[in-house]
């Protein structure tokens, strides 16, 4: 290297020493330069830039949250207002909007993916039964059948995170976009968050990295608006957004009748839901808050509303949150304009942390604070929400954990029954019961040639199904 390059790199990193030691001050965590002479200057550099952006006032409010004994929820009453699905105008409308392209879907692939103990990204997991597909994979041919349909390239967004970003995009162009036009996708990664200790602390990771995790589903609005997405979207006339989760394969990005709805009620949101049977499922309960339709998540409400039922027996909370929402676009815009007004969830968590030999471990039992924004915290800034009710075994099978209950074990068999309902929809035959098959996407959004085609004929002797 050149002489004076040698000499501006020096001052460079010599300044951000500085700055870096006047933001340690402001947040007292000097330990967390204790590997700093063993490091390569690549990795120092990585540390700095990660100290650059701790926000001292983000850990004032982690802190504020850590110290923070019971949250006060409001007074909770029952929401029972909700539409039943079936309408087969709104069913019209919606496929309408669609074909003019005024809907777009975006699927949040940011999380970790921890009960499921999956390292890569989640939308890597092979779902499918017989050909394995992964989410990644049953999602975008899910987008290119209602392409088809709609007979035009509807858009979809990915949120990632930095630690499955690169995997991801690697994963989609290898895979050449899973048949869509790489112009129809759009990729783009949330932040993370700093984890705290018990003492409400910063800790490393690693020798160079400081523990930290992704902040949250709602950010995938923030992003979403702040990464341009927004503005070519809106620009290109789409008016609703589809938002799902990655880890739900039944979750359909293009639903027409929601977005039929939608746009008959103009509130700005609507949420799909079903109806909780078990109280103990791992599902956000719908309810009012404060007579604000919101909803208050498993792991924070309290048994006694949890578990609260009718004199007829029937539960008081009746609706699950499957965290599918349609929102107008415009409401997406102020929720991100106004969400720093999100407030933090925390929850004690197992997490990598780094042994004083300097070595990354997994700890085997809770030991630090993780903070999220979470999606449905966006509702009180809707002026008006609806919410329509489907039946669970069309919309929700979630991956969430390695085995039992919401895992590939009762995944397969949801999907394979949504499956044997489609086929039976579209031919009018039943499908015998002993017989395993998987339908390509195709089938979920029917071209006329397509129903034309498969009305009357029974189930073909192969277990994948091509139209
Ligand atoms: C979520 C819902 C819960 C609902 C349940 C249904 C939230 C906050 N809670 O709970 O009300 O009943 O799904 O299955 O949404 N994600 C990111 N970035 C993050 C965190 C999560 O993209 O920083 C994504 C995950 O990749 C996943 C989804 O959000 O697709 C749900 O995250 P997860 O933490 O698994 O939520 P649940 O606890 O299952």
């Amino acid at each position: 290297m050149h002489s004076s390059k040698v000499f501006s790199f020096a001052l460079w990193f010599f300044l951000m020493v500085i700055q870096v030691c006047s933001a340690f001050e402001e947040i007292e965590h000097q330990h967390l330069l204790r590997f700093w002479n063993a490091l390569t200057v690549d990795e120092q550099t990585q540390l700095l830039a990660q100290i650059k952006e701790i926000d001292s006032n983000t850990i004032f409010l982690q802190r504020k949250l850590i110290a923070q004994k019971e949250q006060t929820l409001g007074v909770l009453t029952s929401f029972k207002d909700f539409a039943n699905r079936g309408s087969e105008a709104n069913l019209k409308i919606g496929k309408q909007l669609i074909s003019e392209g005024k809907v777009g879907c975006l699927i949040v692939a940011g999380g970790q993916g921890s009960r499921l103990n999956c390292e890569g990204p989640k939308g890597l997991f092979p779902i499918t039964s017989i050909k394995k597909k992964s989410l990644f994979q049953l999602f975008c041919e899910r987008v290119l059948a209602a392409s088809k349909q709609a007979k035009r390239p509807l858009f979809l967004a990915i949120m990632t995170s930095p630690v499955n970003h690169k995997e991801t995009v690697k994963n989609f162009e290898e895979n050449h976009f899973f048949g869509l036009d790489s112009t129809q996708v759009f990729f783009f990664s949330q932040d993370e968050i700093p984890l705290l200790d018990q003492t409400g602390n910063l800790f490393l990771e690693s020798p160079s990295k400081i523990a930290s995790g992704p902040d949250g589903n709602a950010a995938s609005l923030k992003y979403f608006v702040e990464k341009g997405i927004w503005s070519k979207w809106y620009r290109e006339g789409v008016r609703y957004l589809n938002y799902v989760h990655i880890d739900n394969p039944l979750a359909d990005p293009f639903d027409a009748e929601l977005s039929g709805f939608h746009h008959v009620e103009q509130s700005d949101v609507v949420m799909k839901c079903i109806s909780r049977n078990d109280p103990l499922e791992k599902l956000g309960v719908i309810l009012k808050k404060d007579n604000i339709l919101s909803v208050v998540e498993y792991s924070e409400i309290a048994p006694s509303e949890r578990d609260a039922r009718e004199p007829d027996g029937s539960l008081k909370h009746l609706c699950g949150n499957i965290s599918i929402f349609s929102f107008k676009m415009d409401f997406v815009r102020e929720v991100a304009m106004n969400y720093d007004q999100l407030p933090f969830h925390k929850a004690w968590k197992a997490v990598k942390y780094l042994t004083p030999e300097g070595k990354t471990k997994m700890a085997d039992k809770p030991m630090a604070w993780k903070f999220e924004k979470f999606i449905f915290d966006v509702l009180p800034f809707a002026r008006s929400i609806k919410a329509l009710l489907y039946p669970r075994e069309e919309c929700f099978a979630p991956l969430k954990n390695a085995s039992g209950d919401d895992s590939i074990a009762t995944v397969r068999p949801a999907l394979e029954q949504y499956d044997r309902q489609v086929f039976f929809h579209i031919s009018g035959m039943a499908p015998p019961l002993s017989k395993t098959f998987e339908l390509d996407p195709q089938f979920y959004y029917p071209t006329p040639e397509l129903l034309e085609k498969w009305k009357g004929l029974p189930l073909p002797d192969a277990s994948y199904i091509d139209p």
